[in-house]
């Protein structure tokens, strides 16, 4: 597996690439398969349909990863909150977290509880050519503990900063708890057979440096050590988003440091890419025109070269309404201007 030997700093004959939410909606074939399951919940808990659509990208782009279908949020889902996705406004938990004794109602069986993510990862490594590997996933307990806290997505998170700066040991408390449940989740979901993982810290960039440390960083490090310990041979992808301000401090045992798009490249190499694979960083939107691909593609290729220690990605998820040749034109040139002579 390329993505394999690329996250472990080997040379390969080019540099992997997969995009992230590369199975979703820009693809005609992904909205066909959410319209059968009913909603994009149900498509959650139907490992056959997940499958499929985790599926898709491999056979239309023809990335070098698989990135299981899921959503971070199935976490607190199956601790009990009660979440629905609105059309129009994404995610909404009807009853957020509001005090300490809310904790009380949050069941510590989440990572049993999500029975249908590991029969979907079977099923998907089953499906899967063996050369291409399986990503698992899950959030950060800071960006999940966002959720849980203001209830849906937010522009000035004032309601989870509020316990942050008042209530600490409440926040302390819940990032623990969430820690313990995705570090047996993502267990769980090596022992289903995924080939790597990778924790979505979305919101790291609403944190100043010093918070950002003490209630996300250190709690994506400690399930990153975790994991390392038990399993060494499985690459750990950390992804705290928009901390370009803090990458002095960015330390800790883990493979690859997802680069966003707003980090230019050329600092995330100075500061961490003598001791960690780099993965990403070509903004989203230039998708939306052949001409920018081509022009943010080089712009990496000089920076990062092809002597290993890249992995080739965007700087954040694909949006519904890039068109799918300029996806395939992405995939397609990385490969060209990687390739090794
Ligand atoms: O292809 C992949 O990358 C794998 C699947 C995946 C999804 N969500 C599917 C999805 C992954 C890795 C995620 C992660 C996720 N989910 C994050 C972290 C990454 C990021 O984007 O910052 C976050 C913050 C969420 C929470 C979430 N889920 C939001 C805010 C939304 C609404 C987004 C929107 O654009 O409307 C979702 C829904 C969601 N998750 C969709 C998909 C394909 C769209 C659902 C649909 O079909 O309508």
């Amino acid at each position: 597996m390329i993505f394999i030997e690329a996250c472990f700093k080997r040379q390969t004959k080019y540099t992997p690439t997969w995009m992230m939410r590369q199975a979703g909606r820009y693809l005609p074939e992904y909205m066909e398969v959410r319209r059968q399951a009913g909603n994009f919940l149900n498509l959650c808990k139907n490992p056959e349909l997940a499958c499929e659509v985790t599926l898709q990208p491999i056979d239309i782009l023809d990335v070098d990863a698989a990135i299981l279908f899921s959503d971070i949020l199935v976490t607190p889902l199956e601790m009990g909150m009660d979440l629905k996705f609105e059309a129009g406004e994404g995610p909404v938990f009807t009853n957020p977290l509001k005090n300490e004794k809310d904790l009380l109602s949050l069941s510590e069986d989440s990572a049993k509880n999500l029975t249908y993510v590991y029969d979907a990862i079977k099923l998907i490594r089953q499906r899967l050519d063996k050369s291409k590997a399986l990503i698992g996933f899950c959030g950060s307990p800071w960006t999940l503990s966002t959720y849980m806290i203001e209830g849906r997505g937010t522009k000035t998170f004032a309601k989870v900063k509020k316990e942050v700066y008042s209530n600490p040991s409440f926040m302390h408390k819940l990032l623990q708890l969430l820690s313990d449940s995705i570090k047996e989740y993502l267990e769980n979901q090596i022992k289903a057979g995924v080939n790597a993982v990778m924790i979505f810290d979305s919101w790291a960039s609403a944190l100043e440096e010093d918070i950002f440390l003490e209630f996300s960083w250190s709690y994506m490090n400690e399930v990153a050590s975790y994991l390392k310990s038990k399993y060494p041979s499985i690459p750990v992808i950390l992804f705290p988003k928009g901390v370009s301000g803090y990458l002095d401090k960015i330390d800790g045992n883990f493979d690859v440091f997802g680069v966003d798009w707003s980090t230019p490249m050329e600092l995330a190499k100075q500061k961490l890419g003598h001791k960690y694979v780099l993965q990403g960083n070509l903004e989203p939107c230039r998708l939306y025109n052949k001409d920018s691909i081509e022009e943010g593609v080089r712009k990496i290729v000089d920076v990062m070269g092809k002597e290993g220690g890249h992995i080739f990605n965007l700087g954040h998820g694909i949006l519904p309404d890039i068109p799918v040749e300029h996806a395939k034109y992405f995939v397609q040139l990385v490969k060209e201007l990687t390739a090794r002579s």
